[in-house]
């Protein structure tokens, strides 16, 4: 593993950094099986390179059943043999960090695979057992207990509770899984449950990971000794400020935090990590706490629309925020749970995106509107103070996927909420390296979701060497943010109703149209645009960065 002198030293690295989420299984695919793997990555490291990232993110490549893309986690401490091997982990880290590119990867802490060891001997043990108490096991109402403990529903249906076969055969208790019922939740007042978490912390963080993304980090701690929670709609709304939240954002799960906090300044730099938490944003401040992971996501541009206010409301709430609690702003466009942000822009306003991607929209979206808003977001978003996160295929522009067809879906939330159409296939479909062959260069195996037939259109290959390309778009703009990125103020400047202008202290200004019409730039020196500019006029959608003397 040895000491990674390349990166060591700098302990706030992470507040501007610009992180490329992989998707493992959609990344490469080197040993011709379809899925992606950690091969594949490794020899992507020179595209990755000249994309100008600081770091990546993995998504889960641990062992898994994938009833939930690799968030159902059979073994927190080894590498799918599907995807690779922990030798290969190390020899990837030590690659990556040699071409000054760190590590995170995705720790899944509310619930496991129900095919890790201890659920599987949860399931052979006794009512009552210590095996049981890891998990959140409860008897039934009913006579026999044949009626769950309440109509908690889950994110993937509406069922939160799963019945067991006790070891006799006999119908027994129920667990409790807030996610697919592959996905049994942890009981986090079991000390044994919290030891297993720093171990794991520790064990990446000894092969020399970076830092960490806490996948659905407010759901840890519950109160389950009053009345059971029951139905409820799920998102922020409905969560108490307070944190008396039966189960999500609870005061205790902050107390979790600070222990692995601990755990993370073991390490030099320390390690870092960021929250993925649904928690109300009055309380997200917490998470993102130097007491705590340092950095918690904001989705706030994920779901907002092309809309001059509401981005300048956006970002002026988050760096308000991030300046109180001494973390850095995080931002976002798109992730493996949404629909691509070259989709979503091409939607009338307010489409409800979220209920219906298997099959289209109607009105279909509108693609041309969609790029060229993608390519005037990330401009926007790259000229952000704060870090950014990518999500792979969106520096290719690539469209959402919108007609997998039903006996090739993957994803549990549409197995398992019928007639909703909300698949999160259409943003997982595995990447276009080249023009054409098999797979479009993902692999020699074929891919494992469908991929549309002009995929290869939007291939590295296709846009390698073009100019105005997506590609060559964030490689610009990522490689000039490097060099422009210095400090983490933000001003706004006055400008016509039409553009978004704000200016950082060493003259780096970003200036927007959100207009549909070409509208007149101020007087700087352009650096680059997101578009070619129409008669001397910032086009529609676009983006400019100028130098304006401070
Ligand atoms: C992940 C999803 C996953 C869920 C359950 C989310 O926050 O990003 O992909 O389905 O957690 O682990």
């Amino acid at each position: 593993m040895g000491e990674h002198t390349f990166l060591s030293g700098d302990s706030t690295w992470w507040r501007q950094a610009v992180i490329y989420q992989i998707y493992p299984r959609s990344f490469s695919d080197a040993n011709g099986d379809g899925i992606g793997d950690l091969r594949g990555i490794i020899n992507k490291l020179d595209y990755l390179k000249g994309l100008h990232i600081d770091g990546v993110w993995l998504s889960p490549f641990y062992p898994s059943e994938l009833a939930d893309g690799g968030y159902d986690v059979a073994d927190y401490r080894n590498v799918d043999p599907r995807i690779g091997t922990l030798e290969e982990f190390d020899e990837m880290v030590e690659k990556f960090h040699a071409a000054g590119i760190r590590i995170f990867i995705d720790i899944v802490p509310n619930h496991s695979s129900d095919q890790h060891v201890w659920f599987q001997e949860a399931l052979k043990s006794p009512k009552g057992s210590a095996a049981r108490a890891r998990y959140l096991f409860f008897d039934g109402l009913g006579e026999n207990g044949e009626l769950p403990p309440s109509d908690l529903n889950s994110h993937f249906g509406p069922n939160g509770w799963t019945r067991i076969t006790e070891p006799d055969g006999t119908p027994g208790q129920w667990y409790m899984h807030l996610f697919a019922k592959e996905q049994p939740d942890f009981n986090w007042d079991n000390q044994e449950v919290r030891d297993d978490f720093l171990y794991t912390l520790r064990f990446w963080s000894d092969r020399g990971v970076d830092g960490f993304r806490i996948d659905v980090a407010h759901a840890l701690a519950k109160d389950l000794s009053g009345k059971m929670p029951g139905y409820r709609e799920w998102g922020p709304e409905s969560i108490a400020l307070d944190g008396s939240d039966p189960i999500f954002d609870r005061n205790e799960v902050h107390e979790i935090y600070k222990t692995w906090r601990k755990v993370f300044n073991e390490y030099d730099p320390p390690r870092v990590a960021v929250a993925e938490s649904g928690a109300p944003a009055a309380r997200r401040p917490l998470y993102a706490s130097a007491e705590e992971l340092g950095q918690a996501f904001n989705f706030d541009l994920m779901s907002a629309n092309w809309n001059r206010k509401d981005y300048k409301k956006i970002i002026a709430r988050n760096l308000k925020a991030s300046k109180s609690d001494g973390s850095s702003s995080t931002w976002v466009l798109s992730n493996h749970d949404t629909i691509r942000h070259t989709a979503r822009y091409g939607l009338p306003k307010d489409t409800n995106w979220d209920a219906w991607y298997v099959g289209g929209f109607k009105p279909a979206v509108n693609y041309q509107k969609g790029f060229a808003r993608a390519r005037g977001a990330i401009m926007l978003m790259l000229a952000l103070p704060g870090s950014t996160y990518i999500y792979q295929g969106e520096e290719l522009g690539l469209p959402e996927v919108l007609d997998i067809p039903l006996d090739q879906i993957q994803d549990p939330s549409f197995l398992r909420n019928p007639g909703k159409g909300r698949s999160r296939d259409g943003c997982r479909v595995p990447l276009p390296w080249s023009l054409t062959g098999s797979s479009f260069g993902f692999g020699s195996g074929g891919a494992h979701l469908p991929q549309p037939a002009d995929w290869g259109s939007y291939s590295v290959e296709a846009q390698d060497h073009t100019t105005w390309s997506f590609l060559n778009l964030y490689r610009e703009a990522l490689w000039r943010r490097r060099q422009l990125q210095t400090s983490e103020d933000l001003k706004w400047v006055k400008s016509s109703k039409k553009l978004l202008h704000f200016a950082r202290p060493n003259g780096w200004h970003s200036v927007t149209n959100f207009s549909d019409k070409p509208v007149k730039l101020p007087k700087g020196e352009v650096l680059q645009t997101s578009a070619p500019l129409v008669n001397g006029k910032l086009g529609a959608y676009s983006t400019a960065w100028l130098f304006i003397h401070p």
